[in-house]
């Protein structure tokens, strides 16, 4: 029997095309990608005045409408952050208030790097992998990044880190995007531990 090169079949072009969006999507970061967090740095500092300088008003109602923007672009209520009674703050609190410090010291609103709850435009991503290079470091964005430059322009520390930024870019920006896989439990564990 002989055989005869078929036009490829229908099933077999969308799988082709499948793959050639999957490579695509794998190649650039996309919008609404899941950061997988690392929670609050540890970096002492007055976090509670870093973030009242986010606001940009001082009366009580302007304040709320720009708390509202900042609800909206994680798509979170208030009781996210806030206590139903608003008379104190969530777990969200600590790195609630790093954000608003980060977020007026460079210029960045919420919603360029926040698209929803755990979803993440593609700076969010860059910065999910930022925070990770800061944790190791022990220190905050300004460390690296000249204030008011929307992370911009570098520091000389910040330009000193800038070859180990290009070398490690990958592998920062797949931490920061695929969940760890669960630790595996020991191979022999003790029945009963003492
Ligand atoms: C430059 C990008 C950027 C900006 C601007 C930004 N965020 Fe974030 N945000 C992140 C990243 C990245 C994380 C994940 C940090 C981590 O690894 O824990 C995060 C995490 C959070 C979390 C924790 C989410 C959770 O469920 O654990 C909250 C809350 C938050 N941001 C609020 C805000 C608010 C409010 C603003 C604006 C005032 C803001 N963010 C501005 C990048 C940003
Ligand atoms: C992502 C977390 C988050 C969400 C969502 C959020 N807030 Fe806030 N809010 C904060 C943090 C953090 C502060 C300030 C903490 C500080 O001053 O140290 C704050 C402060 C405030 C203040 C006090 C401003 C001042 O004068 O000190 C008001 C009023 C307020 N929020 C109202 C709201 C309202 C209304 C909503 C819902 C529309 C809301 N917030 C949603 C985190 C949040
Ligand atoms: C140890 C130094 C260092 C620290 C700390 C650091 N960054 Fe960066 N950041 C860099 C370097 C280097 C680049 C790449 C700049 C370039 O390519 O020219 C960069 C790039 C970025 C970009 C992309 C800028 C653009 O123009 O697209 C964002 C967003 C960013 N950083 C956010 C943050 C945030 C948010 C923090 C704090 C949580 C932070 N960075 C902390 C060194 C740092």
């Amino acid at each position: 029997m002989r055989t005869r090169p078929l036009p490829m079949s229908v099933p077999a072009r969308a799988g082709l095309i499948a793959l050639a969006l999957l490579t695509l999507s794998a190649l650039a970061v996309a919008d609404d990608a899941v950061v997988v967090r690392v929670g609050p740095l540890a970096v002492e500092a007055d976090w509670h005045a870093r973030a009242q300088a986010w606001f940009t008003a001082p009366d009580e109602k302007a304040r709320k409408q720009q708390m509202r923007l900042a609800g909206r672009a994680l798509k979170q209520p208030c009781k996210h952050c806030h206590t139903k009674a608003f008379d104190g703050f969530t777990e969200a609190l600590d790195i609630s208030r790093q954000m608003m410090a980060l977020s007026a010291e460079h210029g960045v609103a919420c919603g360029e790097c926040h698209t929803g709850k755990v979803t993440y435009t593609e700076r969010g991503v860059v910065a999910g992998a930022m925070w990770r290079v800061s944790q190791e470091q022990g220190v905050f964005c300004e460390h690296c990044h000249i204030p008011h430059k929307r992370f911009e322009a570098l520091t000389p520390k910040g330009e000193a880190f800038k070859p180990e930024w290009i070398r490690r870019r990958d592998a920062l920006i797949k931490a920061a995007t695929t969940p760890a896989a669960p630790a595996s439990a020991p191979a022999s564990a003790p029945a009963s531990a003492p």
